[in-house]
Order: C-alpha cells, then structure tokens, then sequence
C-alpha cells in the first residue's frame, strides 16, 4: 500500500480550510496513469476550482433530509406525485439562494438534482414521470437495517464516485461511521472536494474492488451502488466474493439485473458488458443468506436496478 500525503489549500471568505490529504492506495496497479500523482493533483485543482459557494441554511438539509420519511406512507406513484409538488418549491429556493452545480454544497445540489430531475421511468409497465433519488434512499434504509443492533457500524461504500452515498447516508444516519474508496483518481478527488467541510468519515483511499486491499471482517457492512455492474459477470464474482469477505455482517449492493428486464434493457447490459446476475454468483459464496433480493420500488429506467441484501451465516 502506497500512502501519499498531498498538501491541498482551500480559502473561502467564511471558513480558512488548510487541509492535509492522507490518502492511501490499496489498488496495486502498476498502470502508469494511475500512478500519476500529479493526476491527482490536478484533478483536485479541478474539482477545486469549480467549487462555488452556495449555502443552504441547516433547517433546509434537515428538510430536505426528513422527505423520505415524509412520504413513507404513500405508495411509489403517490410519492413521486406528491414529491413532483414538493420540489417546485425546492428547485425555487436553489435558485434563490445559488445553483453552482459544483458549489461547496454541491452533495446538496446533487441531492437536490437528483431529487427534481423528471426522468422517463417505468412503474408497473408504465411510463411514468419520477425521482432517481428514491433507489438511493432505499439502499440506505437497507443500510440501516442491516446495521440495526449495532452501536455506532462501521460502514464501507465500495466503489464511492463522488461520494453522494456517503454524504447522504451521514446526514440521515450520523451514527454511522462511514469510509469509502475509489479506483479513478478523478472520481476520489471531486468526493474528496464534494466531503471536505464534512468530519463524518473515517477514511477515503483508491482502492479495488476485485481486489480489496483489507483484512476480513474490517467493516460491519460494505455497500455498492452501481458498481458491480461495470465489471462484467466474471470479474463482478470476484469483487463480490471481496465485498463478502470484507464485511462482518453483510452487503447490500444496488444493481441491475437480467431478471426482468425488459428486451432493451437486457440488450443493453450485453452491449455494455455488464454483470448480468448477481443473485446467480451469491448462490456459489459460502455462507451467505439472500436476505432480500427486489426491484427498486421506482425503477431507473433504463438501468434497472435490484437490491440485494446479504447477511453471513452466524
Ligand atoms: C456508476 S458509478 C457509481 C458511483 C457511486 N457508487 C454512486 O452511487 O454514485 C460507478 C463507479 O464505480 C467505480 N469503479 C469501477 N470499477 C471499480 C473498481 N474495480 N474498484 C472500485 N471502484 C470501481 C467507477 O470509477 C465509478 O465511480
């Protein structure tokens, strides 16, 4: 494992932000690009340089946080109704108070996007306007339940882009005490940007998820969000077999499936290469129980997506 330390200065009117990087690479990847550390130096600078300064005042992320327990009551279509309503209001106060996409709170912003942006899905066969956010709030309260009994779990998100799991899953969970890791130098740079006023995790490397450069049993639950899917179903067997050994407790992983889909779907995922059947490879892992295997509630058409939850035999 290589650690590097990289020096990374943020001012900003409100706060003075001097902030040392320890980052570690636990990839084992001899590919010069991604030993290029002045890579990731830029891409730091990048994500850097694109961070506005958009505030949103604290009742506000509480609001925006309490909106999936708002609406639990409702059924998939009622929500997304009643959310559609919600968000006039949102989308008026984000452009009252600043829309940098990459804004200081950009988390927020992409919360918030992905919360108001109206995309084409499919419910019960129909086409139906909806939110992309509900398959993340899902795997969180999957999260959560996995971790139920557990004081203060440990949780990894393996294969963590720009970090917008985390930061959601800290801001409604903030028991938990949150990692993740990345393989691009890119992506880790912008979540390292996207959680830098943030103090709630533990640790951020680059890292692979075929490889995990980790002791078994390091955390109470590791989780993926389209992650496996890039894979292909070979190398997703491996990385399964990695994110299994790595937790204690068990995964939740969200991620397509060639159960269901529908003929373009699955046209795609074989044009894509991905991982056709997750369920298929947890059939051959020791030990491992299908806690719950189920279709988002609101399906990110066209990616289908399945969540399914594995706990380890006792
Ligand atoms: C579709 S994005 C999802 C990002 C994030 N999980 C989310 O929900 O926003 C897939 C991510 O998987 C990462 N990835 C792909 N192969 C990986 C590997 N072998 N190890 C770790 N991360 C990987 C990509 O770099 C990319 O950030």
């Amino acid at each position: 494992m290589i650690i590097k330390e990289i020096k990374f200065d943020i001012v900003c009117d409100e706060i003075n932000l001097n902030k040392k990087i320890n980052i570690a690479d636990r990839r084992q990847s001899s590919h010069p690009e991604y030993n290029n550390w002045d890579n990731f130096q830029k891409s730091l600078d990048k994500a850097a340089s694109v961070l506005g300064y958009c505030y949103y005042p604290k009742s506000f992320n509480d609001y925006l946080m309490s909106l999936p327990g708002k609406f639990s009551y409702l059924n998939p279509i009622e929500k997304t109704f009643k959310i559609l309503g919600d968000c006039k209001g949102i989308i008026k106060f984000a452009h009252q108070h600043g829309k940098s996409t990459f804004s200081r709170y950009s988390d927020d912003y992409e919360s918030l996007r992905i919360l108001t942006t109206a995309q084409p899905l499919k419910h019960n066969g129909k086409i139906m306007i909806g939110k992309n956010a509900w398959p993340r709030i899902e795997l969180i309260e999957h999260i959560s339940s996995l971790c139920n009994g557990i004081q203060n779990p440990t949780v990894l998100d393996a294969g963590c882009g720009t970090g917008l799991n985390m930061y959601l899953l800290a801001k409604s969970k903030p028991e938990m005490q949150i990692s993740g890791f990345e393989y691009t130098h890119s992506r880790m740079a912008s979540c390292f940007i996207n959680l830098i006023y943030e103090s709630f995790y533990e640790e951020l490397f680059l890292g692979d998820v075929t490889k995990i450069d980790l002791p078994d049993e390091s955390y109470d639950v590791v989780f993926s969000n389209h992650v496996l899917e890039q894979l292909g179903q070979a190398n997703a067997e491996v990385a399964l077999k990695e994110v299994f050994r790595v937790c204690k407790k068990g995964a939740v992983l969200c991620e397509p499936s060639i159960h269901n889909a529908t003929a373009y779907e699955k046209w795609r995922m074989t044009k894509l290469g991905y991982c056709r059947d997750l369920l298929a490879i947890t059939k051959k892992i020791p030990n491992c129980i299908v806690k719950e295997y189920k279709e988002d509630t609101i399906r990110y058409y066209p990616n289908t997506s399945y969540t399914l939850v594995l706990e380890k035999k006792l």
